[in-house]
């Protein structure tokens, strides 16, 4: 998957470390990520365009920070398996992540649209 996206998309060695680290891969489809294929959580392939319809005063990159930072400030409609359920998705990254990490992570993923 990682060999079919613009080389815009490759993420960097930071985006894949901090992905591997948080597990996000576990829950969530992310394009340039091969490793992450989880049904858990909604798939991120178009978040950057979806991020920005969430929230209306929120722009893209404030709406995924706090989708990180806080998961249940907002519950996702619609996840691959059914409805999105509260408390699935760990409200503990704030903790584990560093500010470059999560920074990194927003970045990339508000740069993901599936209409290329
Ligand atoms: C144990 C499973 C799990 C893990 C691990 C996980 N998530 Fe999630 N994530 C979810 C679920 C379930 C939702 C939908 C419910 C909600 O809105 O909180 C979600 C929602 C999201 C959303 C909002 C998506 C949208 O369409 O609005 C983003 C962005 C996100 N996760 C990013 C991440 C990132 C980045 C990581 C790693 C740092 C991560 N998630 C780790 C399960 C997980």
């Amino acid at each position: 998957m990682a060999a079919s996206l613009p080389a815009a998309h490759e993420p960097s060695p930071l985006v894949v470390a901090t992905v591997a680290k948080a597990g996000c891969g576990g829950c969530h489809i992310i394009p340039g990520i091969p490793a992450a294929a989880g049904q858990l959580g909604p798939d991120l392939v178009n978040i950057g365009a979806t991020a920005a319809t969430r929230k209306p005063e929120f722009s893209a990159e404030a709406y995924i920070r706090e989708s990180i930072l806080e998961p249940n400030a907002i519950i996702v409609p619609a996840c691959p398996l059914g409805p999105c359920l509260a408390n699935i998705m760990p409200p503990n990254f704030g903790q584990t992540l560093s500010e470059d990490e999560v920074t990194a992570l927003v970045a990339y993923l508000a740069n993901l649209q599936d209409e290329q």
